[in-house]
């Protein structure tokens, strides 16, 4: 298989899986026993299935897919039971037989523990000027530990229960982007409850923790465009007014693909 086509039913899969997610969640809002927080509807369960983690193990990607394969023929020998009676008791006794053969993959790797915003979208557009207003909130409140580049070398940082991370790493890209507003606001706990990192909902809302993330990452590409000579990790252009020879402003957003 080429890497190229490798990508291509990867890529699927996790839109699969979070369009599926996204579907239930919009289904619960619209029967009115969704939540919310910050304007959008709050997932309700402690776990959620894990695009992120997919990207990193292959092996468990394929098991996952198979498995759904696997799935999707079980529930069609259920439906064609339904329809043929002379068959059906081979059609029905075939469902359980698949769901032996099916290769599970690790729950572990496949689900992961999911915040009531986890599946919240960030407000801001990505915009010049977010990125802009989020540089100014990490320079007030998360300097002292994270450091000026982002490589957690702050002077607070020795100081921690553990070490902050580098979040000029892939780390940003790994999480969902409404994993890391829980966390920006509620700060991170470690295994025993204990805090590792403080909360700063009491110190701004999500429209300042939304320009903090965007500042992050743009921090991030940064680094890495410095470090290495290239973007490591995928990130849109940020949105910015501009006006070419004496026509209408427009936005760098309008292009977006
Ligand atoms: C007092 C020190 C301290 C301050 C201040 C601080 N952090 Fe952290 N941060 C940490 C530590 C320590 C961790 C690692 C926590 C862990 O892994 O349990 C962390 C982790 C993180 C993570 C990664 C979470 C993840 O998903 O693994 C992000 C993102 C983050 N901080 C953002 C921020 C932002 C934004 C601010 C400022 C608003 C901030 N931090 C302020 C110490 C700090």
């Amino acid at each position: 298989m080429t890497p190229l086509a490798e990508a291509d039913w990867l890529n699927a899969l996790i839109g699969f899986m979070q369009a599926a997610q996204l579907g239930l969640l919009r289904l619960l809002a619209w029967l009115g026993i969704a939540g919310t927080s910050h304007d959008q509807s709050t997932w309700p369960w402690p776990l959620r299935l894990s695009g992120e983690n997919l990207l990193i193990d292959l092996g468990q990607a394929r098991r996952l897919a198979l498995t759904l394969l696997v799935l999707a023929a079980a529930l069609l020998a259920l439906l064609l039971a339904l329809a043929w009676r002379r068959q059906r008791i081979v059609l029905v006794a075939m469902v359980p037989l698949l769901l032996a053969a099916a290769p599970w993959p690790e729950a572990h790797v496949v689900l992961v523990p999911a915040h009531p915003t986890s599946f919240h979208r960030s407000t801001t557009g990505f915009s010049a000027a977010s990125i802009a207003q989020g540089r100014a909130l990490y320079a007030q409140h998360c300097i002292g530990c994270h450091g000026a580049d982002g490589r957690g070398q702050g002077p607070l940082a020795a100081a921690q229960p553990v070490w902050p991370p580098n979040l000029s790493s892939p780390l940003l890209w790994r999480r969902a982007d409404g994993d890391l507003l829980w966390r920006v606001l509620h700060g991170t706990q470690d295994r025993h409850g204990a805090s590792t990192m403080p909360a700063f909902d009491g110190q701004f809302g999500a429209r300042e923790a939304w320009a903090l993330i965007d500042f992050m990452k743009a921090q991030g590409a940064g680094q890495s465009l410095r470090a290495t000579g290239f973007w490591a990790q995928p990130i849109g252009l940020p949105d910015v007014a501009v006006r070419c020879e004496g026509r209408a402003p427009r936005t760098f957003a309008s292009w977006r693909g």
